[in-house]
């Protein structure tokens, strides 16, 4: 087990109804004037807006709101956000929604206190140094920014999405009743359950051994989310379902469940030049990316036990002792099936990707410094270009 330090600072405040917490949260916070983010209106058609500022008005705490937040959150929003913010002289940024209201709350609350242009901390040309604290009222399970260090934000005018990952990006405060996110469309629940699975999945194939601890709470991570999904498909409303999905999506992505070892995060690196360049759900890019990730160590003949691992622990394939390829492929079999099952794509076609653009989506996935993306193998342009040739069938 590898050296770690972890610091997750988020009060998680869960279960029904909490949502109606949020004021008295919010004061005992010290929180005065709140800059309220959300996206494209499910909230203020849902109420839940009314019931959040309601709670914010009962404490006295005054707020100001900034909606129109977008999937694959961009940064046009952010500066409207930040200079808003500024005017109005905002201490907490409460982000209402899923990721994407979250991301773009993080980036203002980076860049209120900034003096230079926002972009710089994700580029890299400068280090976060302060922030406005960060909270949520989330509806969705899916990318458990409520408490990563995450923040991924897409410049529409050079189309690249990049994500920021900090310290600072890990909120205060994250209020997470499982009932918000029964209004969602059934395509958003599938979003949500494969991106919580590839947040676990990213970390369980590592070559690190010795790390059952968190080997079992990966594979717990991602049974309950299998199980948990197949129920809230059918029964949308099914509490205990919606309950295990949102915490799944919690400890999925905190690092609770990655700490001791070093995570992939190649299919994240590849799948977000799909969603920047098409504009697709990122569970979505990731149903038809890790898939096929999964494909290319199969083809090298890289740490195939674990391949096979994941095949036995998670999806019950018998061990093929003489064969494990022939075992690790059955698992790959079956992670595709449950993800059709749910109605997520699993090829470049499904999504609407373009062969022609192989070229230039492997030219701007986002490279470490030294040139590779990933941990489990270090890819290079030949291996990410064959990963998106085998997601293309
Ligand atoms: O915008 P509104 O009207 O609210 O509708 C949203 C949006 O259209 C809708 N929705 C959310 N909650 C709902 C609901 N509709 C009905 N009922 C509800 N309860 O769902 C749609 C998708 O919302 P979004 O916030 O975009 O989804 P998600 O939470 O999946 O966030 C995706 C973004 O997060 C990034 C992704 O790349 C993407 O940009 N990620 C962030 C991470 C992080 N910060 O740690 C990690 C992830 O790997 C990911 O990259
Ligand atoms: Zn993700």
């Amino acid at each position: 087990m590898l050296n770690f330090t972890f610091c997750v600072p988020t009060k998680f405040v869960f279960g029904h109804g909490v949502e109606k917490e949020t004021g008295r949260e919010l004061k005992a916070l010290g929180a005065k004037k709140v800059l309220i983010h959300y996206g494209g209106g499910s909230v203020i058609r849902s109420g839940l807006m009314q019931t959040v500022t309601d709670a914010l008005d009962a404490e006295g705490i005054a707020h100001v709101s900034l909606g129109g937040v977008k999937p694959n959150p961009r940064a046009s929003l952010v500066y409207e956000g930040i200079e808003l913010g500024r005017r109005e002289g905002v201490d907490f940024i409460l982000a209402v929604g899923g990721g994407s209201a979250l991301d773009s709350a993080k980036a203002i609350a980076l860049g209120i206190p900034y003096e230079g242009d926002f972009w710089d901390l994700w580029t890299g040309k400068a280090a976060p140094a302060a922030r406005i604290p960060v909270g949520s009222v989330l509806t969705l399970a899916a990318t458990g920014s409520e408490s990563s260090n995450s923040a991924v934000i897409t410049r529409e005018d050079t189309r690249e999405k990049v994500g920021l990952n900090h310290q600072l990006n890990r909120p205060v405060l994250a209020i997470m009743d499982p009932e918000l996110t029964m209004t969602l469309p059934p395509y958003q629940t599938a979003c949500g359950a494969t991106d919580i699975m590839a947040h676990a999945m990213e970390r369980y194939f590592t070559n690190e051994t010795e790390v059952d601890v968190t080997d079992r709470l990966c594979e717990a991570v991602i049974s309950t989310v299998i199980r948990a999904a197949r129920i809230a498909m059918k029964d949308p409303r099914n509490y205990e379902a919606r309950a295990n999905l949102m915490w799944a999506g919690t400890i999925a992505h905190n690092d609770t469940v990655g700490v001791g070892r070093l995570g992939d995060f190649a299919s994240h690196r590849i799948e977000h030049e799909l969603s920047a360049m098409y504009d697709v759900a990122h569970g979505a890019g990731l149903a038809v990316i890790f898939p096929a990730w999964m494909r290319y160590h199969l083809e090298t003949g890289h740490n195939i036990m674990r391949l096979a691992q994941f095949a036995v622990r998670i999806w019950h394939c018998e061990m093929n002792f003489e064969n494990p390829a022939e075992t690790a492929l059955r698992g790959i079999e079956a992670y595709e099936g449950f993800l059709k099952e749910i109605g997520m794509p699993i090829t470049m076609k499904e999504l609407g990707a373009r062969t022609e653009d192989i070229p230039e989506l492997t030219r701007r996935v986002r490279r470490s410094p030294d040139g590779t993306v990933g941990q489990f193998q270090k890819l290079d342009d030949a291996a990410i270009e064959r990963i998106f040739r085998i997601a293309d069938r």
